[in-house]
């Protein structure tokens, strides 16, 4: 089986990209052609979903819930056993319609799904808890579900959450999500968070700094790259980390990388960083629809200073 993935894959890969390319036209096309107007359920969804051809590791499992009738959103139970204990969170997905302004402005790519490298970080998170006690968080870039931070929020002892994504309709769903788990708002709060507002501001006395700052799937933005980087810059405490989690999709990754150590930046690039991730990306590789370059997450860890004996998770 991996041998046929393996002589084929080249075709395949070529045959998916061209395939990704009439999809997207299709989807632009229906939009322009409704007035401005596209409807993302159910066949656009089913299109993007069917492009997004990999969509999770199956480490959260989420499950349809019943929460109000409100036909523009539905709610998931996502819940992740680790060592027989439940973690489990609401969670809301929007289903509303998109307007051509909206697709065409602010980067949507949060929108429309929980992106792997999410679901691991969280479920990573999850399994290093203790890590966060007395901590100061900041998730950027957590797009509609800010999944990662919010388990923390629900299941750590960390001091603050706080979880950001560029996107106003994101952060509008995020903020629907910490009121129907019922969190405490003085720990845990929200707000739109772009990049390109910190460059050139880390002398500015009133950005906070945080203690651990966290990041999945932000790294193929070409023209947003290097603002990540600054926002990352300063935001993080002296003694912080970031944990960034992204496939190397292409050379996306190992970019960032370099253009964090140019920041000045102590980065620690790290393959192997959980067991149970590391047996379902081996069993994965086996299936041809998963391209370790496209889906495997990397983790990145952030610091300022070298710290020889930090305490690594
Ligand atoms: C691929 S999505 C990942 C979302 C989420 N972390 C996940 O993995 O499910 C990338 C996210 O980065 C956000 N983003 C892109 N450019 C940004 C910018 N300049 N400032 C803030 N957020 C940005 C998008 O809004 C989007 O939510």
């Amino acid at each position: 089986m991996s041998a046929v993935c393996n002589g084929t894959h080249h075709h395949q890969h070529r045959k998916n990209r061209n395939e990704v390319a009439r999809r997207r036209w299709k989807i632009l096309a229906r939009a322009l052609q409704k007035n401005g107007e596209v409807d993302t359920t159910p066949n656009d969804v089913d299109d993007i979903i069917s492009v997004r051809r990999f969509t999770t590791f199956d480490l959260i499992m989420s499950r349809p819930i019943l929460f109000d009738s409100n036909p523009s959103a539905s709610w998931f139970e996502y819940t992740a056993t680790i060592s027989q204990e439940k973690f489990s969170l609401s969670i809301r997905h929007p289903t509303r319609t998109f307007t051509a302004a909206e697709l065409m402005g602010f980067n949507n790519t949060g929108n429309i799904c929980v992106w792997p490298s999410e679901e691991v970080l969280a479920y990573y998170i999850l399994c290093n808890l203790q890590y966060f006690s007395g901590k100061t968080i900041l998730e950027l870039g957590g797009g509609m579900t800010c999944l990662a931070g919010l388990m923390l929020a629900k299941y750590s002892t960390a001091a603050s959450i706080h979880v950001t994504d560029g996107n106003v309709s994101a952060v509008d769903n995020v903020r629907y999500i910490l009121k129907q788990n019922g969190f405490d708002e003085d720990k845990v709060t929200c707000s739109v968070l772009q990049w390109g507002d910190f460059q050139g501001k880390l002398n500015c006395k009133h950005i906070t700094t945080y203690d651990i700052i966290l990041s999945a799937d932000c790294l193929f933005f070409d023209d947003a790259r290097q603002d990540l980087v600054e926002t990352i810059w300063a935001t993080l405490k002296e003694s912080g980390v970031a944990f960034v989690m992204a496939p190397r999709r292409g050379k996306t990754y190992d970019t960032f990388l370099e253009e964090a150590k140019m920041r000045g930046f102590h980065c620690k690039s790290i393959q192997y960083y959980n067991e149970h991730v590391w047996n379902r990306h081996l069993k994965l590789k086996q299936n041809c629809d998963y391209d370790e370059n496209l889906h495997y997450p990397m983790l990145l860890q952030l610091r300022k200073s070298y710290m020889e004996n930090s305490l690594d998770i």
